[in-house]
Order: structure tokens, then C-alpha cells, then sequence
């Protein structure tokens, strides 16, 4: 291994991020009142133009008004590429209040433009005598961001968290799509006649995992957007927990018990997580490095693998 030991992420549960439009401060109180871990008040895609100003004004009233408990909050900012993103930071931190956690910073293509924000934050901190440090999550949803991945996971202290986000990721790749994550009708292969479906988030998917854990930032699977589809859902958050992500966006309330069944270790595999641990406690105190579990290898690799369920099930019951 590199003598650089990996940093761990963040040690707080992001299993869900629930969206809602920062134009729509109706539904604000019921965010506040779901079992996300982290809400994510927007003020780009899903706020039209001329609602923009009034979102913010909503968003700064909401950090003052409402109970948000526990919660991880965050507001998601314009891109850097509109007019509109600088007034967004200024104004959520000379205006809202400490209860803020996060600022989202949507399409990143590369590190400087999370400098950028870093840099406005830091500023207005100071200015304003902010005593929470705010912290950054960006999300990777362009050719660029996805060819500088490790790069911008590398781009600053406040970075605590990546999503990858499927929509704008398949239009700037030009991907021939228009679902909003999981399976694609064309992406398949044959075999004996029959059509397999592959996976054409994967790659991007492993690569933002790679980077994340190579720098100590959580990686989280993006949105889902048929709503509708239960079953869907459920499917690429189990492959995206399987690729080591640790939660995944919900566009709409009725996914956030998905996702957090499926980002919350099950009782059995805590069980058996420390079956091995206990399995390899045994062997180590017999001087051997490897034993049978179950009928099937468990090395001191196993204990690595084992630690993950049993630390993340922990950080859920704390
Ligand atoms: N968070 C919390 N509650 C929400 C909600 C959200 N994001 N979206 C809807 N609700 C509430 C509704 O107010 C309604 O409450 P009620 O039962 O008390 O009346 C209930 O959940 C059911 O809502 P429903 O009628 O099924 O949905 P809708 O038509 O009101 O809204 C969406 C559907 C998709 C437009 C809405 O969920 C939404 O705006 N999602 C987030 C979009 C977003 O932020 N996108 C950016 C990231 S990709
Ligand atoms: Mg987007």
C-alpha cells in the first residue's frame, strides 16, 4: 500500500438527500420533517429564471424559520457558467442564517471552480463573522467534471461530498438517452438471442467512488427520475451501494425510504460482518492470517471489508 494512508470521509449519514425547488417553500416544513439525512434546498435546474430572486429570499427565511433538527442542510447554487451564482452565495451568507451546512456546487468541470466558490465562502465568512464553516459538495454531471474527477475531489478542504448527476452527465456526453438514471432501453448485449442490459452509469460511477475514497469525500448516486418505479430505484441504488457509494438523491418524498433501506446495513449483514470479524479474531489468536467462513476464504482483507458494514451501521445507530 502507499504510505499515504486514505483519509476517511466524513463520519455523518448520507444515505438520502431530498430535493426540493427553493421556489416552492410550501413543501419546505415537510423536507424538514422526512427522514432524510440531507436536504438540498435548490436554487438552479428546478427553479425557472425569474423565480430565482424569490427562491433565494425563501431559502434565507427557511435557515431563520424552520426546525430543520439534525439534518444536513444544504442549498444547491446556479452554475458558474450563469449569471446567477455569485448573488446566490452572497446573499445565503451575508442573509441566511448558521443553521446552513452545505453550499452545492452544480456542473463542476475542474478544480478551480471549486477554488472560485471556496475563495467567495471564505471571504464572506470572515466578513460576516461566520462562526459554522460551511462546507462544499459538488456535483459531476459533464464530460469535464468526470474527465477532472480526481482532480476536483482533490480541490479543496470544505469538499465533503460528490453525486453524480445521470441528466446533464448524459447530455453533455451526448449520451442517446433521455431517462434520468437506471436501466436504458438500448444499452444491451446479446447472447444466445436474449438481451442482457448492462449498466451505462458504471463507469462514471466507479470512477467518482475511486476519487472520493482516495481523497476522503463521500460519493452519492445522483437522481432518480421516474418516480413511479419503485423497483427501478431500488435497483441502481443496490448497484451503487455495491460500487461504494453511500446514499443517493430523492426527487420526489416517496424515495427517501427507499434509498435509506438500501444505505442502511441490513441486520443481516451486520451479523455476518461480525461473524467474520470474530471468525478472524479467532484465527489471529491461533497465529494464522486466513480461516473458512462459511465454507469460503476470510483473510485480513475480509476484516477491511467486514469493518465497512459494521463502522457505517454504527454511525447509523449514533
Ligand atoms: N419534498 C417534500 N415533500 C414533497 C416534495 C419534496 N421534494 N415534493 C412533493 N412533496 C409533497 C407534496 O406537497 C405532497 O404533499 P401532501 O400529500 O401534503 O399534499 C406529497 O409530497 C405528494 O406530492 P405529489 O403530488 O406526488 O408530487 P408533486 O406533483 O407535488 O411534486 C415534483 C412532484 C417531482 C415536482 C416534486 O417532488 C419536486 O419538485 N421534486 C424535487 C425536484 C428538484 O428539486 N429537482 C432538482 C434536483 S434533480
Ligand atoms: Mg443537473
Amino acid at each position: 500500500m502507499s504510505f499515504r494512508v486514505q483519509p476517511p470521509a466524513p463520519a455523518r449519514p448520507n444515505r438520502c438527500q431530498l430535493f426540493g425547488p427553493g421556489s416552492r417553500p410550501a413543501i419546505f416544513e415537510k423536507m424538514a420533517a422526512s427522514a432524510a439525512d440531507v436536504i438540498n434546498l435548490d436554487l438552479e435546474d428546478s427553479v425557472a429564471p425569474d423565480d430565482k430572486a424569490q427562491a433565494r429570499r425563501n431559502i434565507i427565511a427557511a435557515s431563520h424559520d424552520i426546525d430543520w433538527g439534525t439534518k444536513y442542510l444544504s442549498v444547491r447554487i446556479n452554475g458558474l457558467d450563469t449569471p446567477y451564482w455569485y448573488r446566490d452565495v452572497v446573499e445565503l451568507l451575508e442573509e441566511g442564517s448558521e443553521r446552513i451546512d452545505q453550499i452545492m456546487i452544480p456542473k463542476v468541470g475542474c478544480a478551480a471552480d471549486v477554488y472560485a466558490v471556496d475563495a467567495l465562502v471564505t471571504a464572506i465568512e470572515a466578513a460576516k463573522g461566520r462562526k459554522k464553516r460551511i462546507s462544499l459538495e459538488v456535483i459531476i454531471e459533464t464530460a469535464a467534471g468526470i474527465a477532472h474527477v480526481e482532480e476536483i475531489a482533490a480541490s479543496s478542504p470544505r469538499l465533503q461530498a460528490m453525486s453524480l448527476g445521470a441528466a446533464d452527465f448524459a447530455a453533455s456526453m451526448g449520451m442517446a438517452t433521455t431517462g434520468i438514471g437506471g436501466t436504458q432501453e438500448n444499452y444491451y448485449m446479446i447472447r444466445e438471442g436474449a438481451k442482457y442490459w448492462s449498466d451505462p452509469w458504471h463507469w462514471a460511477q466507479a470512477a467518482i467512488v475511486a476519487a472520493c475514497r482516495t481523497h476522503g469525500i463521500l460519493p452519492v448516486d445522483g437522481p432518480f427520475g421516474d418516480f413511479s418505479d419503485d423497483e427501478g430505484f431500488r435497483a441502481q441504488a443496490l448497484r451503487s451501494a455495491t460500487l461504494g457509494m453511500v446514499g443517493k438523491w430523492a426527487i420526489h418524498p416517496k424515495q427517501v425510504a427507499l434509498a435509506n433501506e438500501v444505505f442502511t446495513p441490513s441486520e443481516a449483514a451486520v451479523t455476518e460482518a461480525r461473524e467474520i470479524l470474530a471468525a478472524m479474531e479467532k484465527a489471529k489468536a491461533e497465529g494464522a492470517g486466513a480461516t473458512v467462513y462459511k465454507g469460503r476464504l476470510v483473510d485480513i482483507a475480509s476484516i477491511r471489508q467486514a469493518e465497512v458494514i459494521v463502522r457505517q451501521a454504527e454511525m447509523m445507530k449514533a
